[in-house]
């Protein structure tokens, strides 16, 4: 079978969440491609699809929007994962829960054109530079921290549940 595992990224940390996804199918003998969403051209050979963007603003980022729109006939033909990479673990602890619901918030524009399985909503990474001057200083004022929150056992047994998913009958093959 071969697997899809595309991202995009702005800082990087979406891309890394990527490569640790498709190292984990690829252990479990699945033929995963890695590759940023604005690479790629046809899906036919692909028979499932892990699919991930960094979150701005509530939103995936653009090249990510722009892949679901330009792909929209094929989403519903074959299973679909998704990841968002956003920063919940940066906020403080009364907010967590808050931003956790935040994950339906950001797939709604496109998750009805999707065959989708899951949707997982990962802690990334979060430094200063990445930020504007004002939202440095919004950031600070709401309380978060700065750091690197990904949580690789959590998005290890993810893709592990996914290759498990793949390799039933119930998997890919049914949906595809
Ligand atoms: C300008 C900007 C806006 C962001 N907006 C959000 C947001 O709305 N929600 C969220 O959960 N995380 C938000 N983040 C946090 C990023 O999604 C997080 O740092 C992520 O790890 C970035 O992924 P990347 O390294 O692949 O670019 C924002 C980060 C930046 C720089």
């Amino acid at each position: 079978m071969t697997v899809l595992v595309g991202y995009a990224t702005e800082h990087g940390s979406s891309r890394e969440i990527a490569e640790r996804i498709a190292a984990v199918l690829r252990r479990s003998g699945i033929a995963a491609e890695l590759r940023a969403l604005k690479a790629v051209g046809s899906l036919d050979r692909f028979e499932a699809l892990v699919l991930g963007s960094a979150v701005h603003n509530q939103k995936w980022l653009p090249e990510a929007l722009e892949f679901v729109a330009r792909q929209r006939g094929q989403l519903g033909r074959r299973p679909v994962w998704l990841f968002s990479v956003g920063m919940p673990a940066a906020l403080p602890r009364a907010f967590r829960a808050m931003a956790e619901s935040e994950g339906p918030k950001i797939i709604a524009p496109f998750r009805k054109a999707l065959n989708l399985r899951q949707h997982q909503l990962f802690s990334g990474a979060i430094r200063p530079d990445h930020l504007s001057r004002w939202g440095r200083l919004f950031f600070r004022a709401c309380g978060c921290r700065y750091g690197d929150y990904r949580d690789w056992d959590r998005i290890e047994r993810w893709a592990a549940e996914i290759a498990a998913d793949c390799a039933t009958a119930g998997g890919a093959q049914r949906s595809a």
